[in-house]
């Protein structure tokens, strides 16, 4: 295949090698061969349909695209650094197969709109999958949450034993947050479905184009209003790199609960063998990788954020050479979120909740020490009252070794005469989730409730 540069008539000297391989991007945006494709054909479309093109120089450009897809597809592509990036590979390509009709596929276009195009279009496929493994994720964390709706925990704040609350009620937390981020994912998409072809370099063109037929083809919603916006900003990546951090943060929180509870201080659920690595020294050892990992790669989705942020921040208008910088951060962004999804989502459909051990850490740390207060109040003791009552009853249990439960009433009645028989009720476990029988509360009827909603939500 000819390599020849399409600005050779400008130029009387050659590319310095190194600078031509510096300035290449083929080896990262080939990714993008197929949106490229597809937006030459709706290109080559559209200049048919305004007569820009005949319909014969349009079917010969649309059959060698088909083919040039195949060989792409198949491995047998030739892609040469000397033609810079995707697009230059793919247009040199089909001049070399069908001839002078390839010379006029470029016509009304540049690469700036073009890359633009590719990006979006590529984005917008991904966030599709996302979209997709995302759910995947939710349902397998409600179905974990359906299981144990009544599973009985410590709840944490401080990491100190705080109250009880139900397994459910913390799975389905974790579920809150990636509705949340599913949302902005979809909101993301929304701007970056607008289309940029037609902006051309960065003032338009003076062929005859009809933007509303391309967009048509290509899927695009909406139509980039401004010729100078749509070649430069990437304000979508960006927004999409926000998204993706947040997801990773949410991730990472997560990842971080499921280190401490497979730990055998916690001894709260096993992870599947398949999602665990041993250690080459210790025989006794098995690791929580998957979770470690995905906490790792939240810094790198962090770092991409920034480098996208940082590309833009001081750039004039129109389009400049710095944009090409924006690939690679975002198609490793795409790729970790991906990855960290997947193993995600086998893992959660097989955790295995160990609720003896939950229900003895929720028993040993004095967790319905607040229900105790609770009850004092509803006999007619003020909360601050009963505040420095229940401190000085779980300061006996912290001497004596038992729970509250486990004192006597007689015992109990020497912090307050406020404190009769029925106290008991309160100072369960199961009595004190099933208090908290509001919206958002932990009772195992709210959790219900909140399956429900969520899977409706999905
Ligand atoms: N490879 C380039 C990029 O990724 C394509 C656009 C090049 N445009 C240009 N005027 N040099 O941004």
């Amino acid at each position: 295949m000819s390599t020849e540069k399409p600005w050779t008539g400008r130029f009387t000297e050659p590319t310095d090698a190194f600078v031509e391989a510096f300035t290449a991007s083929v080896e990262f945006d080939q990714r993008m061969y197929k949106h490229d494709i597809a937006g030459s054909r709706a290109h080559a479309r559209m200049l048919a349909h305004v007569a820009v093109l005949t319909s014969d120089e349009r079917d010969v450009i649309l059959g060698g695209l088909d083919e040039i897809e195949t060989e792409i597809d198949k491995g047998d592509f030739q892609w040469s650094i000397s033609l810079e990036d995707v697009h230059m590979n793919i247009e040199k390509r089909l001049t070399d197969k069908i001839g002078d009709a390839g010379k006029k596929l470029h016509t009304g276009r540049s690469r700036n709109d073009q890359v633009a195009t590719d990006v979006r279009l590529y984005l917008r496929d991904e966030i599709d999958t996302i979209a997709a493994e995302l759910k995947r994720l939710q349902c397998n964390i409600i179905d974990l949450a359906e299981r144990e709706f009544d599973t009985i925990m410590p709840g944490f704040t401080h990491l100190q034993t705080a109250q009880p609350i139900t397994f459910g009620h913390h799975m389905l937390a974790w579920n809150e947050m990636l509705q949340r981020d599913g949302e902005r994912l979809l909101d993301c998409r929304k701007r970056a479905n607008s289309l940029p072809l037609g902006s051309a370099a960065l003032a338009g063109t003076t062929y005859p184009i009809d933007r509303e037929f391309t967009a048509k083809e290509l899927g695009f919603e909406r139509i980039c209003q401004n010729s100078l916006d749509a070649v430069s900003d990437r304000d979508f990546v960006i927004e999409f790199t926000s998204f993706a951090s947040l997801l990773m943060m949410h991730m990472s929180r997560f990842s971080e609960e499921l280190v401490l509870w497979t730990s055998s201080q916690f001894d709260f659920i096993d992870l599947g063998d398949s999602f665990c690595t041993g250690s080459s020294i210790m025989p006794q050892k098995k690791n929580p990788d998957v979770p470690e990992l995905v906490r790792g790669k939240t810094g790198r989705v962090y770092g991409h954020l920034i480098s996208l942020l940082t590309l833009m921040k001081a750039q004039p208008l129109a389009y400049n050479k710095d944009n090409q910088e924006d690939k690679e951060p975002l198609f490793d962004t795409i790729d970790t979120i991906k990855g960290s999804l997947k193993v995600y989502a086998d893992m959660m459909a097989q955790v295995d909740v160990k609720k003896e051990s939950m229900r003895e850490a929720a028993f040993r740390g004095f967790s319905t020490a607040t229900d105790l207060a609770d009850y004092l109040v509803r006999n007619g003791v003020a909360f601050r009252d009963a505040h420095e009552v229940v401190g000085k009853a779980v300061r006996l249990g912290v001497e004596s070794k038992r729970d509250l439960s486990e004192m006597t009433l007689e015992e109990l009645q020497g912090f307050s005469d406020a404190i009769k028989a029925d106290v008991f009720d309160v100072l369960t476990l199961e009595g004190s989730v099933a208090a908290r029988n509001h919206l958002g509360g932990t009772a195992p009827e709210q959790v219900k409730q909140a399956i429900k909603r969520a899977r409706e939500l999905l």
